[in-house]
């Protein structure tokens, strides 16, 4: 059998890791635990697609390759036998995640790259009772994961230098922007910048500065606007570092330091308000509002990409 890559777990992010793969020219093995899912991940995909067409970043011939280039399966043996790297995507519990990797242990060769999409566990805890903890890594994306570029890597500090440089190959050969983590932090690098600017988002709304439309609007049509092109570090040295050191000064004092998560959400989350998933969250949805909301998120990065391209 063709060398592949398997992909298991096919929903939100399985889904699009799988296809950010077959777009990259990857045979993908997609597994999940009964077809229902993987037919919902088949439309997932289909819809990515023409969205992709959409915009010019693919042709229709191109995704007739795609497509045929993706495998379905419910079957764990088949989805991972002479697979090149493995990637896992269930659900966010550690038992779970360590169950399937056992499983996925015993049917691959030693020399097969493991890596877990987990958004906040650790990769020592993830390796616990692993055969070769050597080759295992985090490789977390960001949704969707064929549109968005950056993938944080974290790779066990036993593996050999040419197992990292295989898996960062790999991931640059698709398109992707990897990082590589010099060390295990909770919540890598992104996604703890991304909390440290709702906690001070929160707090602003709370303090009665601005609503929550108005905070959206500050972060999308200001610094959020330069952020594709120019980091937070680069904007400082554009800036001048006297100016930014006396902001610093003046401001870091006043910013929230609170340790719990702000009041707000914790009472939405308890009233059940889930977002797009109940219609209700910060904002207001409808069915219709939401496909569009999500089709005009999908189709302003689609153009994103094509213009950092
Ligand atoms: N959703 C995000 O924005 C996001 C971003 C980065 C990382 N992550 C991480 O990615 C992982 C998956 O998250 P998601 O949002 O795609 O979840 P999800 O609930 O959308 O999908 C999980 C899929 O795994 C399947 N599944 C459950 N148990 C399984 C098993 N034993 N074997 C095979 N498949 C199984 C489910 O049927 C489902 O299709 C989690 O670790 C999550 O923390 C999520």
């Amino acid at each position: 059998m063709e060398k592949h890559v398997s992909v298991l777990g096919a929903g939100v992010m399985g889904s699009s890791i799988a296809l950010a793969y077959a777009l990259g020219g990857w045979q993908v093995h997609l597994y999940d635990v009964a077809d229902p899912f993987l037919l919902r991940a088949q439309n997932t995909i289909q819809q990515h697609l023409a969205l992709l067409t959409e915009n010019h970043l693919q042709t229709q011939t191109a995704v007739s390759g795609v497509l045929a280039r993706i495998f379905y399966t419910t079957q764990l043996a088949a989805a991972v036998v002479d697979s090149e790297l493995v990637t896992e995507c269930i659900p966010e519990v550690l038992t779970d995640k360590l169950q399937i990797f056992h499983q996925v242990e015993a049917l691959v060769s030693s020399n097969v790259l493991l890596a877990s999409n987990t958004s906040s566990l650790r990769l020592n805890d993830l390796t616990t009772d692993a055969r070769h903890p050597e080759r295992f890594a985090i490789t977390h994306f960001f949704n969707p994961a064929n549109l968005v570029p950056l993938v944080e890597v974290l790779i066990s500090p036993q593996a050999p230098m040419d197992t990292t440089d295989r898996l960062l190959q790999i991931l640059v050969g698709i398109g992707k922007r990897p990082i590589l983590l010099h060390k295990e932090i909770n919540g890598f690098v992104a996604n703890r910048l991304q909390a440290a600017l709702l906690r001070e988002a929160f707090h602003l709304v709370e303090q009665g500065v601005c609503t929550f439309a108005e905070l959206d609007q500050a972060v999308s049509s200001g610094p959020g606007f330069r952020w594709p092109f120019v980091g937070p570090f680069a904007t400082v040295d554009f800036g001048g570092l006297d100016t930014w050191n006396r902001v610093c000064e003046n401001i870091f004092p006043t910013l929230n330091n609170a340790t719990t998560s702000p009041t707000v959400l914790q009472q939405l989350h308890y009233q059940g308000h889930l977002g797009i998933k109940t219609n209700q969250g910060i904002f207001s949805y409808n069915q219709e509002n939401v496909r569009q909301s999500l089709q005009q998120r999908d189709h302003h990065l689609a153009q994103l990409l094509k213009l950092r391209e």
